[in-house]
């Protein structure tokens, strides 16, 4: 376990205070919120003074006299009225990153008592088109599992498909009047149901769309729909071939979509893998009467008298008997706990769907489903906004498609290469360029999003997410290449980067901030898990990457004449490079060698 640098120093700060015959917990030291004047500081005196009826000027002289030759620091000084700068010494520093390096971690401090975490994410419906909100799903909680994972977890993550509504009746109908000669629409057949599906991904993309259309205009259609729904869903042995074979398809296609995505699930599980637990659990409930009946429907009660606005009761099953939304998430947490006892869950959707799962959440702890300990999480996220601040829409209006999405990214990207080649900035041949557009273009989605605060609505923007200058994806992964690029001319001139381990001693302004921005690494991932916060992920690696490039900006590497301060620095890239490679792989998206 690496102790922070900023535990290093409290530590020193306290027993200092104690000594000079005040209480340690003015010892306290933060990161400077004036880093042209400091790198660290000390607001104690400022405190203490009040208690101890003392000018603080006059503690923090005290205390820095007591520190003032002290190694940990390069300079420690009191300033009016009270406060205590400091700032580190290199040597420390150096020390510091250097155990970083050697530790596979990079002083992370991994979970003391791991935990199992199902993560709930993705959500997309079967055979319906994937859009901008299954996108965020997909995005923030691929990040969160691979962070609850980096801390030694063992984390689940479920795409939990809607494989069981009404758009499956709705692809039976249409599919009957299409194609009424297929064996399942025969109530004669008494065979085995073909292993071929009638159907492929680009009709089912098609005909769902039409289907949903006419259903809002015809309503004996409608109708036929719901039964087509009902009699799957109460185990109809030729809808659920069908059914079975609507799964295949459009599962291949959205693993291909995922993919893409780099988003990867463990469990590829759905509502319609709920319902088997569903009797047994309202039966339960009713007889422990946790839910009871309500004109005719059967319901849970949640509100507390501790809310603030009502919370209505959780409907579990309607009036005319159909299970709902609610009482699949239930019985879904049934089987988990069967299978996987997690001690935590986490949700990702849509934030309109908080209501709901403050529901399901206090339904699932009232009822004993989950034990009482469980950590219950929902990260509802905002709406994906086009420029002009309404919801994303394609150009002809309608809701905007995950594939166009990429290939509208894509497209940016490959235009901006290709201007640089052009510029001679890059020396990618045509192959090359297609290669690293999707790993280029991914960055700029990825980013894009993650570097939102979840809850927060964003803007859709192709051309500042693509850019590759400021806060992008685009940005972090040029810092990567740069370095690589650095890497292999120091190996083309003879050097070996593999030998080059041995961090030096900060030398200039730009070095040091840099080595400082390495040296909050842990700090930032850490915050990022404890507050299931992606989004604090951008924000280091955005510093780190600005600090790098200033760097760079400032020092000759490759011409350096000093042999061991240009293995210094080799080392230091180096290590650059690894924590922004960690970074990017827990945002999900990974760099190319060049672009
Ligand atoms: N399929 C749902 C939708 O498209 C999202 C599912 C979210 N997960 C859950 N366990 N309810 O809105």
């Amino acid at each position: 376990m690496m102790k922070k640098i900023l535990e290093y120093m409290t530590e020193v700060l306290s027993a200092a205070f104690v000594q000079c015959g005040y209480e340690e917990k003015y010892g306290k030291v933060g990161i400077s919120n004036r880093p042209d004047l400091c790198e660290y500081q000390c607001n104690g005196a400022m405190a203490a003074a009040k208690v101890y009826k003392k000018a603080p000027f006059v503690i923090a002289d005290e205390v820095v006299e007591v520190l003032k030759d002290h190694s940990l620091f390069e300079e420690i000084v009191s300033v009016k009225p009270g406060f205590i700068n400091i700032r580190i010494c290199g040597g420390f520093l150096k020390d510091y990153l250097q155990k970083m390096a050697a530790d596979p971690k990079f002083g992370c401090q991994m979970e003391q008592n791991p935990r199992t975490i199902i993560v709930d994410y993705g959500g997309a419906n079967v055979a319906k088109p994937l859009h901008v909100g299954h996108l965020r799903s997909a995005v923030i909680g691929e990040s969160i599992k691979r962070t609850k994972r980096f801390f030694g977890n063992r984390v689940i993550g479920d795409v939990h498909l809607g494989d069981w509504g009404l758009q499956m009746g709705l692809i039976i109908e249409e599919l009957h009047d299409r194609q009424p000669d297929l064996v399942y629409f025969d109530e004669q057949y008494q065979g085995e149901y073909p292993k071929e599906p009638p159907i492929t991904i680009s009709e089912m993309e098609e005909i769902y769309p039409a289907a949903s259309e006419r259903s809002k205009k015809d309503a004996a259609f409608a109708e036929r729909a719901h039964k087509a729904t009902f009699r799957l869903q109460n185990g109809d042995p030729a809808y659920l071939a069908l059914w079975r074979h609507i799964m295949t398809v459009s599962k291949a296609d959205l693993k291909r979509n995922y993919d893409n995505l780099n988003v990867a699930f463990d469990l590829w599980k759905g509502e319609s893998d709920a319902q088997p637990y569903i009797l047994d659990m309202i039966e339960d409930l009713v007889e422990r009467k946790v839910a009871y009946e309500s004109q005719g429907a059967i319901v849970v009660d949640v509100a507390l008298e501790t809310d603030s606005k009502e919370i209505p009761p959780c409907l579990i099953r309607k009036s005319d008997g159909a299970s709902l939304y609610a009482t699949s998430d239930l019985a879904t947490m049934v089987e988990r706990e069967r299978l996987y006892q997690p001690d935590e869950y986490i949700y990702m959707t849509d934030k309109r769907q908080e209501l709901y799962f403050t529901q399901v959440f206090r339904t699932a702890k009232k009822a004993g489903i989950v034990k009482e300990d469980t950590v219950m999480n929902f990260i509802g996220f905002g709406t994906v906004n086009g420029k002009d601040g309404k919801p994303f829409k394609t150009r002809e209006g309608g809701v905007m498609r995950l594939e166009n999405l990429i290939s509208e990214i894509n497209e940016a990207v490959c235009q901006k290469m290709e201007e640089n080649a052009k510029k001679k900035e890059t020396s990618l041949g045509k192959e090359e360029v297609e290669k690293t557009v999707p790993i280029v273009g991914l960055s700029a989605l990825k980013y894009g999003d993650l570097s939102n605060q979840a809850s927060k609505d964003y803007i859709f923007d192709v051309d500042k997410f693509t850019s590759f200058e400021g806060n992008t994806g685009p940005y972090i992964l040029y810092t990567i290449v740069r370095i690589k690029s650095i890497l292999s001319k120091y190996e083309e001139r003879g050097g070996k980067v593999e030998e080059a381990v041995m961090l030096c001693d900060p030398s200039g302004e730009s070095e040091k901030s840099l080595m400082l921005t390495v040296s909050r690494f842990s700090d930032a991932i850490e915050t990022a898990y404890r507050e299931l916060a992606p989004y604090k992920i951008c924000q280091y690696i955005y510093d780190l990457s600005n600090d790098l490039n200033h760097f760079y900006h400032e020092t000759k590497i490759i011409d350096e004449e000093r042999k061991e301060k240009q293995k210094g620095w080799i080392a230091l890239l180096k290590l650059v490079k690894q924590l922004l490679e960690c970074g990017i792989d827990l945002l999900g998206f990974s760099a190319p060698d060049k672009m």
